[in-house]
């Protein structure tokens, strides 16, 4: 039987010149055995009639929320809780805008706010649009809230130019819906607490010393972790990015208010993952007011507290992670971190290479364990590395149960 079989979806159509690829979408998951209702924007038809999908669906396609005739326009929020996945293909440039900025105007955009099911954006649009700033955070931002969202594929466009903004194939999107809605609950119920971000070490009232991080590998393991059914507390320096709405967020600035609100929660906490990047050094006297003048300027650094190995050491029964961001000899240096801190699980990256790391999109990470083993995770999105070292610590955590007494 096809993990689709029985399941209720919604496919969501918006006005793109691929709309009548999601035609050959429906295909291939009513084939599958799920049921779909098809979901068009007023632009969407333009492009494809809503009869086509109605055939082809078995069911009234749903498009204007201010329908008299149509009972479904009326359970938009029923219709939305009761579907297992929400998939929307092709997903326009001012769909990803909407929905990221929380905007209901339209059927679709209101049943995306209602759904609580994992949803699947498959982008299409000239390669411009796809690289605008505005459009990447936007994408950042639905990925951050546990959105999938399918990078487009490269090849010629309408536009005759050849570039990244294809609709991706019908089975790329019928597979990351089948992964979407295979997530594990495996953390139901279980506090976690994450950190993400840099933080600032004031040098005057208005000026700090900070480092590159963006807080995205945070930011993904704490929807990630949310996603499974953990109660997340995410502590947060300063980043652009919309922390995950299931999370308690906990926003700071320096590496002591990040140290206090850890230690504040991490007691009772199944898991804590230390993704900050914290700085490892404050200035002493900080001066109280701006400092003024083109003079040289000394800086007194003192080192800020070890929030990892403090943790560590109080033994609170957590499952202990932490980050280690090397340039050179990453295996080396992140083994003997591991060992120093005294941790159960250390994920390393190269943030030499400007590809992955700090401030990118993508990840390829080393994790070593407090038992020896290690594991070369291959280069993927953040949200899905997030995924996989969720995967990596449910596993040390099941075979490791008496992991204290190892200590
Ligand atoms: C011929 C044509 C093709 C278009 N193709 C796309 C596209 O592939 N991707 C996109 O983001 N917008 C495309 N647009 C622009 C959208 O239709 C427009 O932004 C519209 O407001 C989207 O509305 P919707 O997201 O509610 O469907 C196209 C417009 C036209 C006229």
């Amino acid at each position: 039987m096809s993990t689709l079989d029985g399941r209720e979806l919604i496919l969501g159509v918006t006005g793109s010149i691929a709309a009548y690829k999601a035609v050959y979408l429906l295909r291939e998951l009513t084939r599958a055995g799920a049921r779909v209702s098809v979901c068009l924007s007023e632009h969407a038809r333009e492009f494809v009639g809503p009869l086509t999908f109605r055939t082809l669906s078995g069911r009234p396609v749903l498009s204007d929320l201010f329908d008299p005739q149509s009972d479904a326009a009326v359970e938009h929020v029923a219709l939305a809780e009761r579907a297992h996945a929400v998939i929307v293909a092709p997903a326009t440039a001012n769909l990803l805008g909407k929905a990221a900025a929380g905007i209901a105007d339209d059927f679709l955009t209101t049943l995306l706010l209602a759904a609580r099911c994992p949803v699947v954006m498959a982008p299409a649009m000239d390669g411009g649009m796809w690289e605008h700033p505005a459009v990447v955070a936007n994408v950042a931002t639905l990925r951050g809230r546990g959105v999938t969202v399918l990078e487009p594929d490269a090849g010629a466009l309408a536009s005759g130019l050849s570039a990244r903004g294809r609709l991706p194939e019908a089975d790329v999107i019928v597979e990351a819906l089948l992964t979407a809605l295979t997530v594990r609950r495996d953390l139901d119920g279980q506090r976690v607490v994450v950190t993400a971000g840099p933080t600032r070490e004031p040098i005057d009232p208005v000026r700090y010393i900070s480092n590159r991080s963006s807080g995205r590998m945070g930011y993904a393991l704490a929807a990630a972790a949310a996603r499974r059914g953990a109660l997340v507390t995410l502590v947060s320096g300063p980043t652009t990015l919309m922390p995950p709405t299931a999370a308690t967020f906990v926003p700071v600035q320096t590496a002591e208010q990040m140290r206090e609100a850890v230690l504040r929660h991490a007691a009772g906490s199944a898991v804590v993952i230390k993704a900050a990047a914290v700085a490892d050094y404050r200035v002493r006297n900080a001066a109280d007011q701006k400092i003024k003048g083109k003079r040289d300027l000394t800086l007194d650094l003192t080192p800020n507290a070890d929030i990892l190995a403090e943790v560590a050491a109080r033994d609170t029964g957590a499952f202990i992670v932490g980050f280690a961001a090397e340039t050179n000899d990453v295996v080396a240096n992140a083994r003997a971190k591991l060992e120093a801190k005294g941790i159960d699980l250390l994920v390393a990256n190269d943030v030499s290479r400007r590809d992955i790391g700090f401030d990118a999109e993508e990840n390829e990470v080393l994790l070593l364990d407090r038992w020896g083993g290690s594991r070369a995770l291959p280069r993927m999105a953040k949200t899905a590395v997030a995924d996989a070292i969720l995967d990596e610590i449910q596993a040390l955590r099941a075979a490791h149960p008496v992991r204290k007494a190892v200590r």
